[in-house]
């Protein structure tokens, strides 16, 4: 097997979606992909009540995406990701919501490139991980390539040698954040352009790619390719990845291989207290495109929220689907 960046194949940090038990399930059907967290604040981590940096060791490599500016606070939150054994530390420069804008972090540091370097190098230097940032090809009028490469040079010159670039703009204002990945037209182009005139960087291109020969696409013009809704709504996309993308030649798992190394780790979870859709609510889409796929989901949906639901619910549910 070839040697790979681990960014050449990832799944998309989304808060409320990629949270530890989605991550455990996605790694199940791909070894070599980069999983990332959900994005997590600097100020829950270093001021909230709950253990906001729960990984399992099965989910390896993984990343954690952190929100932030200021850079002593990532500098912190990222030795402490280090400390519970992330092996890549995001910072998150694509999120356009206002709540993220009134903390001065997300999308709109694109127009702070100096103090975004500065965040690079405290994190680097406090944590001895990798730093990467995920960025948007511009923000409101500033959507020259000029810029984006002027704020690219300026990171770069911290140490930041990995960007993912969600080939879209953000408005910052006047577009909710679920429009934001949607209403901006997508320029891979100039991710392509990018990449061409900083070869030295790893650049990985995101934002509305759904098939694996697709990604091969990209791949000949950029380092890496990452994916977020596409992989969430049809997850057993992953078993073709590290055949079709890293070059590996072991067989992947079935679907119902899947499911059933699912519940060992779903009956310890249970045993934890974490409750049944905790867990199933990230595996709706394993059977996507199966006859009885939608009476796996529904049966999940209806009854995995049930108090004291367990691991027969998902056994009914999966009785729906017809073998492949
Ligand atoms: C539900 C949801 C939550 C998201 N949360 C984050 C986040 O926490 N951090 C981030 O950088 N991007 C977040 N995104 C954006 C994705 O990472 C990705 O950039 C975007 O969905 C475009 O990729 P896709 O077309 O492959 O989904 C989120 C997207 C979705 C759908």
């Amino acid at each position: 097997m070839q040697n790979f960046p681990t960014n050449r194949f990832s799944i998309a940090p989304m808060l409320d979606w990629t949270d530890q038990y989605c991550r455990y399930f996605h790694r199940l059907m791909s070894k070599n992909t980069l999983l990332y967290s959900e994005m997590v604040t600097t100020g829950a981590i270093l001021y909230g009540k709950g253990d906001y940096l729960q990984m399992d060791n099965a989910e390896h490599p993984v990343c954690l995406q952190l929100g932030g500016s200021a850079p002593l606070d990532l500098a912190q939150a990222a030795k402490a990701a280090a400390v519970r054994g992330f092996d890549e530390i995001n910072l998150n420069v694509g999120c356009p919501s206002d709540r993220v804008q009134n903390g001065r972090f997300g999308a709109c540091l694109m127009a702070e490139g100096a103090l975004v370097g500065d965040a690079v190098k405290a994190m680097k230097d406090a944590s001895g991980l990798p730093v990467t940032v995920k960025t948007r090809i511009g923000i409101d009028d500033l959507d020259s390539y000029e810029f984006l490469c002027d704020f690219v040079e300026k990171v770069k010159s911290q140490g930041c040698d990995t960007f993912i670039v969600h080939a879209r703009k953000a408005w910052l204002s006047g577009l909710s954040p679920k429009q934001n990945r949607d209403v901006p037209p997508l320029d891979y182009e100039r991710v392509y352009q990018l990449k061409r005139d900083f070869p030295e960087l790893t650049i990985a291109i995101n934002g509305g790619i759904k098939t694996l020969s697709e990604c091969e696409t990209h791949l000949q013009h950029v380092d890496g390719v990452m994916l977020g809704r596409e992989i969430y709504a049809n997850p057993y996309l992953l078993s073709g990845v590290d055949q079709q993308l890293f070059g590996c030649d072991k067989i992947p798992l079935t679907r119902f291989e899947v499911l059933e190394k699912m519940y060992p780790y779903i009956e310890s979870q249970l045993t934890d207290g974490v409750h049944l859709n905790r867990v199933a609510r990230h595996m709706l889409g394993l059977f996507q495109g199966l006859p009885g796929a939608r009476a796996w989901r529904r049966h999940l949906s209806e009854n995995g929220h049930i108090p004291g639901s367990g691991i027969e619910v998902m056994q009914k549910a999966a009785s729906f689907v017809n073998e492949e």
